[in-house]
C-alpha cells in the first residue's frame, strides 16, 4: 500500500515521519515543489527506521507525480503557512491555486485515492480540492477538528492536571476563530466536563482553543507543525486500518444540520471508505446557532473562492 503526503514543509514531513513511524504503509511518497526538500526530509525520516524500528519506506520527489500513483489516501499540504498578524483567510489566493493543481496532479494518478486536505484556509481549500478532483465527496475531506480538539483536550488536560488520554471531546464548525467547541459533549473519563471545572475557567480554555492557531503563530512567526502533522495522520489510520473511528472532520454536507454544499467541520465515522457516515448530533438552539455563525464565516470565504474563478 501507498500514502501520498504533498508538501515537504513542516506539516507534511512531520506527518509523513508519523505515518511511517506507525508503518501505516509499506510505501510513504513524500511531494516537494522546491528540489531536494522532499528527497532530503524522506532520507533523514528513512535513516530513523533503523534507530525506531520501522520498516515502512519514506521516499521524496520533486513534484514527480508519477511516483505518487495508486496511492490510497494522499494528504495535501501544500501552500504557504500564516505569518503572524494574518488570518487563514488572508492565503486564500495563493493557496487555492496550489491546491487546485496539486488536485489535478494527484487524481490523475490516483483515481480511487481518498483526499486528506491540510492547507488554509481549511475549509475552503477542501472545497476546492472537491471541485477540482470530481469524485465523492466522501473520499474528498479535511483536517481541522482532531488538531482543534486536542487544542481544547490538551487545554483541558493541564487545567485539571489529568492524562489527555482520559479527555474526550467534540468540536465542530469551521477552522476559524468561529469553531464550535462544545462542553456538553466533553468528558473525563466519562464524567461531564462540567462536573470538574468552574464555567468561567471552561469558557477561558473555549477561548484559547478558537485562537491556538494564532497562539503559536505569535509564538513562532509560522504556524504549528507538530500536532497538525500528527492529527492528519490519525486521519490516514482511521481509513487503511479501516478503524471506523468517530472524529470530527470537514466534510460535505447535503441537508445535515439543515446545511448543503458546504463544507463544515463535523463529527463522522472514517473507515476504509473515507467518510463511511456524517454524525447529526441533536444541537440545543445555543450550539446551532453557534454552528450557523460559523457556516456563515466559511461561507464568506467560499464565496472569494468562487468569485476568483480559479476552479470551474
Ligand atoms: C493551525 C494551522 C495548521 O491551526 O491551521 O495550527
Amino acid at each position: 500500500m501507498k500514502i501520498t503526503v504533498v508538501g515537504a514543509g513542516n506539516v507534511g514531513a512531520t506527518c509523513a515521519n508519523v505515518i511511517a513511524h506507525k508503518e501505516l504503509a509499506n510505501e510513504v511518497v513524500l511531494i516537494d515543489i522546491k528540489e531536494g526538500v522532499a528527497e532530503g526530509k524522506s532520507l533523514d525520516m528513512w535513516q530513523t527506521a533503523p534507530i525506531n524500528l520501522y520498516d515502512s519506506r519514506v521516499i521524496g520527489y520533486t513534484n514527480d507525480y508519477t511516483k505518487t500513483a495508486n496511492s490510497e489516501v494522499v494528504v495535501i499540504t501544500s501552500g504557504l503557512p500564516r505569518k503572524p498578524g494574518m488570518s487563514r483567510d488572508d492565503l486564500i489566493a495563493t493557496n487555492a491555486g496550489i491546491v487546485k493543481s496539486v488536485t489535478e496532479s494527484i487524481i490523475k494518478y490516483s483515481p480511487n485515492a481518498k483526499i486528506i486536505v491540510v492547507s488554509n484556509p481549511l475549509d475552503v481549500m477542501t472545497y476546492c480540492a472537491f471541485l477540482t478532483a470530481k469524485i465523492p465527496s466522501s473520499r474528498v475531506f479535511g483536517m481541522a477538528g482532531i488538531l482543534d480538539t486536542a487544542r481544547y483536550s490538551a487545554f483541558l488536560a493541564e487545567a485539571l492536571n489529568v492524562s489527555p488520554k482520559d479527555i474526550k471531546a467534540v468540536l465542530m464548525g469551521g477552522h476559524g476563530d468561529t469553531m464550535v467547541p462544545l462542553p456538553r459533549y466533553t468528558t473525563v473519563a466519562g464524567i461531564p466536563v462540567t462536573e470538574l471545572i468552574e464555567v468561567n475557567k471552561l469558557d477561558a480554555i473555549i477561548e484559547r482553543t478558537k485562537k491556538g492557531g494564532g497562539e503559536l503563530v505569535n509564538l513562532m512567526g509560522t504556524s504549528a507543525w507538530f500536532a497538525p502533522g500528527a492529527a492528519a495522520a490519525q486521519m490516514v489510520e482511521a481509513i487503511v486500518r479501516d478503524q471506523r473511528r468517530i472524529f470530527p472532520v470537514c466534510a460535505l454536507l447535503n441537508g445535515e444540520y439543515g446545511m448543503k454544499d458546504i463544507y463544515l467541520g463535523v463529527p463522522v465515522v472514517l473507515g476504509k471508505n473515507g467518510i463511511e457516515k456524517i454524525i447529526e448530533l441533536k444541537l440545543n438552539d445555543a450550539e446551532m446557532a453557534l454552528l450557523k455563525e460559523s457556516a456563515n464565516a466559511v461561507k464568506q470565504v467560499m464565496e472569494v473562492l468562487d468569485n476568483m474563478k480559479v476552479v470551474a
